[in-house]
């Protein structure tokens, strides 16, 4: 680990990240972004997002963006590019033994990942979020506030589960889909879309 950190956006996710990088003990934090002013914030908005050549070397990275498609361009593109991408995890989030994070996942305050479940790289388990044991999250996933995954759930790639949105235990949820905030999955979902409700159905 570097003690300078490089953070990808600007937006409010990017600063909930900026905040943990800050408690994980990095002593400067910059933001490359393409579209924020300044803020009077903490933390400086040092450029653009494809400035980021500049600071390899000197820099570990973060991808602070929620968008699913967007993290992951950038994710491919520095990880190319030769940059340190490192995982974000919040001193009161909760982590189980033997549970696996991969590069570049973000881990919010509040959050319970218990044993035996793996974190694919790009995932983000959001503020007090939990996953419980022996459950897989593939690449560039997202368990947004509050959601609760039971264990032994098995979660695609780009998958977004909504705010407050359940999943019962040994669960399968194919790649590309989105839970709607305060959905319940009850039932394997084996076709991608959108599925809302309680129990969750597909959103037409
Ligand atoms: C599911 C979702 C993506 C749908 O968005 P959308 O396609 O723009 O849908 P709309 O807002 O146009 O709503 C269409 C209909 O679905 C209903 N609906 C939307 N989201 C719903 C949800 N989560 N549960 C139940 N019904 C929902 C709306 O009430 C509306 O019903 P109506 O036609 O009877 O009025 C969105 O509402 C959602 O749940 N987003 C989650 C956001 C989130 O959790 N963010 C987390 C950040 S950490």
């Amino acid at each position: 680990m570097k003690d300078k950190m490089a953070i990808i956006g600007a937006g409010g996710h990017g600063r909930v990240c900026a905040d943990i990088a800050k408690l994980n003990g990095y002593k400067e934090i910059i933001f490359l972004d393409d579209g924020a002013k300044d803020f009077s914030g903490e933390y400086k908005v040092a450029g653009k997002t494809f400035d980021f050549e500049k600071y390899i070397g000197e820099y570990d990275f973060f991808i602070g963006i929620g968008t699913t498609e967007t993290r992951k361009n950038f994710f491919d593109l520095l990880e190319k590019s030769g940059a340190q991408i490192v995982s974000l995890v919040h001193p009161n989030a909760i982590i189980g033994s033997n549970v696996e994070i991969k590069k570049g996942v973000a881990i919010m305050a509040g959050a319970v990942i218990n044993t035996g479940t793996v974190l694919s790289k790009g995932t983000i388990i959001n503020t007090c979020a939990s996953v419980d044991h022996d459950c897989t999250v593939e690449e560039f996933s997202h368990v947004s506030v509050g959601a609760h995954v039971c264990g032994t759930v098995s979660i695609g790639k780009n998958v977004w589960l909504g705010a407050g949105s359940t999943i019962i235990n040994n669960i399968k949820i194919c790649d590309d889909c989105f839970i709607g905030a305060g959905a319940v999955v009850v039932k394997n979902i084996e076709k991608n879309g959108t599925y809302i409700g309680v129990p969750a159905k597909i959103k037409n």
